[in-house]
C-alpha cells in the first residue's frame, strides 16, 4: 500500500463538518466524530461509505461533510428509523427519527450527499452488491444485531478499507465482541485501534498476518471486557468498578489524522 495522504486542508475541513453535526442530537463526541471525517477523507480504498445507524444524523452530517468536501460520493444511511430504546413510542405511538434525520441533514446543506435507506441492515444487506470503502456500525448494539451487521457487509469490503464500531467501550454486547472474535483475532485484518469509544480496524485480507503482534496486543487489554457486558445489563456496584478498571487499561485517546495515517502502515515491528 502507498504512503496515505493526508489532505493539507483536513484539520480545517473537519472543524467546519463537526460544528454542523455538534447541533445534531446524539452520541458521538467529537474525537469520534473527528475520526470518522479523518477515516472517511483518508481511507486508501475504493467503493461506498456505509452509515449502519445514522438517528437523527449526527455521525451522517459528520461524514457528509467530509464527502462533500472531497468529492467523495453520497453516505449511504441505513437505519428503520424506530428505534424503540431511543424513541418514545408509548408517549407517541408513530414516533420516528426519520423527520428529524431529513431536517438535520437538510439544515447542514447536506441532502444531495446522503442517500437514505429507511430499512433493517439486514435487508439491506441482502441486495448490496457494491464496494464499500468505510463500514461505519453503529446500529442494533447487541450480539447478534452488531454480528449481523459485520457478516452481512464484510464481504462487500475493499482491500485497505476500514471498518469500525460505535460504543465499544460501553455497556453493550455486540461491537466489543465482533470487534475482538473477527477482528483482532482475524488474520484479515491490520492496524486497529480506539478512539473514545469506537474501534476501528483496516481490513488487509492479503497482509493482515503482519499486524498479528498489534492486535493481539490490543486483544488482551480489550477480551476481558466481553464477559461484563454480555447480557447488555447496566452494572452496578464492585462489578462497574472492575469494567472501568479493566477498560482504564485499554489506549483509547484521540488520534490526529497525520498519527492515525502513520499507524495504518505500522505493525509495531
Ligand atoms: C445509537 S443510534 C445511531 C446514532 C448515530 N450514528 C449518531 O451519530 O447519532 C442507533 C440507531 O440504529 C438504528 N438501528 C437499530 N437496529 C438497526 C438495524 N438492524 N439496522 C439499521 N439501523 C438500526 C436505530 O433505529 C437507531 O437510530
Amino acid at each position: 500500500m502507498a504512503g496515505i495522504e493526508v489532505p493539507r486542508d483536513l484539520d480545517a475541513v473537519l472543524d467546519a463538518a463537526w460544528a454542523a453535526a455538534r447541533k445534531v442530537p446524539g452520541y458521538l463526541v467529537e474525537d469520534e466524530a473527528r475520526l470518522l471525517g479523518t477515516i472517511a477523507a483518508c481511507v486508501p480504498a475504493i467503493g461506498a461509505i456505509v452509515e449502519i445507524g445514522s438517528f437523527k444524523g449526527k455521525s451522517t452530517v459528520m461524514l457528509a461533510k467530509v464527502a462533500a468536501h472531497y468529492g467523495l460520493g453520497s453516505i449511504v444511511a441505513i437505519d428503520p428509523h424506530n428505534s424503540p430504546e431511543l424513541l418514545d413510542h408509548k408517549a407517541d405511538p408513530a414516533a420516528s427519527s426519520y423527520k428529524d434525520f431529513l431536517r438535520n441533514i437538510e439544515t447542514a446543506g447536506v441532502t444531495d450527499q446522503v442517500e437514505p435507506h429507511r430499512a433493517y441492515s439486514k435487508d439491506v444487506a441482502t441486495v448490496w452488491n457494491q464496494p464499500i470503502r468505510f463500514l461505519w456500525i453503529d446500529g442494533d448494539h447487541t450480539y447478534e444485531g452488531a454480528k449481523t451487521d459485520f457478516d452481512g457487509f464484510i464481504s462487500h469490503v475493499s482491500p485497505y478499507g476500514v471498518v469500525a464500531l460505535h460504543d465499544a467501550l460501553n455497556v453493550f454486547s455486540g461491537p466489543i465482541r465482533v470487534f475482538v472474535e473477527d477482528m483482532l483475532r482475524s488474520s484479515r485484518f491490520g492496524a486497529a485501534g480506539f478512539c473514545h469509544s469506537i474501534a476501528w480496524s483496516q481490513f488487509r485480507p492479503e497482509d493482515g498476518e503482519r499486524f498479528h503482534a498489534q492486535r493481539a496486543a490490543l486483544e488482551r487489554v480489550a477480551a476481558p471486557l466481553i464477559p461484563f457486558v454480555e447480557d447488555d445489563e447496566e452494572l452496578h456496584g464492585l462489578t462497574k468498578i472492575r469494567f472501568k478498571l479493566k477498560r482504564s487499561r485499554v489506549p483509547r485517546k484521540a488520534i490526529s489524522p497525520l498519527k492515525w495515517a502513520s499507524f495504518l502502515d505500522d505493525n509495531g515491528s
